[in-house]
């Protein structure tokens, strides 16, 4: 067993784990935050991705007593209060979800994308950078579209604060 300290949402937690224990499973099972989905056990889908230390990771290949010390947001951190992320609402404003077992991901995975390019993103850029979420329904063109949308928006409210 080991100790894990993090913060998660802007809350610290500690918890004994197991040492083989995910961080997947440490977010859903120990605190109860099922945002975070599981699609695959392969690495591959991008259905668990999640910030941590502002960065993000598939947490299902992370080990949570390695990720000890860590600032972890997850999907239920993004919105302020009743108001919705950026990404968020550009992904209910544009249709960017079916089914939503993968809208979570995409999301994180997204939201990551914008900042590393400063909201300069055309669509080219998009789909290659979400080669690592798998959406089963196939609806990656509104996502796209989500994304792309949710970016200018980022860059435009920048912009009128430099
Ligand atoms: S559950 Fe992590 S990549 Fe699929
Ligand atoms: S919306 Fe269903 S898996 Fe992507």
């Amino acid at each position: 067993m080991s100790n894990v300290n993090l913060t998660v949402n802007g809350r610290s937690v500690s918890r004994e784990v197991e040492d083989r224990t995910l961080l997947v499973q440490f977010l859903r099972d120990t605190l109860g935050l099922t945002g975070t989905h599981v699609g695959c056990d392969t690495s591959q889908c991008g259905a668990c991705v999640v910030h941590m230390d502002g960065h993000a990771v598939k947490s299902c290949t992370v080990i949570a007593a390695a990720a000890d010390g860590a600032e972890i947001m997850t999907i239920e951190g993004l919105a302020k209060g009743d108001e919705l992320h950026p990404v968020q609402a550009a992904f209910r404003e544009h249709h960017g979800l079916q089914c939503g077992f993968c809208t979570p991901g995409m999301i994180m995975c997204a939201v990551d994308m914008i900042a590393r390019h400063d909201g300069r993103l055309d669509e080219h850029t998009v789909r290659h950078e979400l080669e690592g979420n798998l959406c089963r329904c196939t609806g990656y063109h509104n996502i796209v579209k989500a994304i792309l949308a949710a970016s200018e928006t980022m860059g435009s409210v920048r912009q009128a604060a430099e």
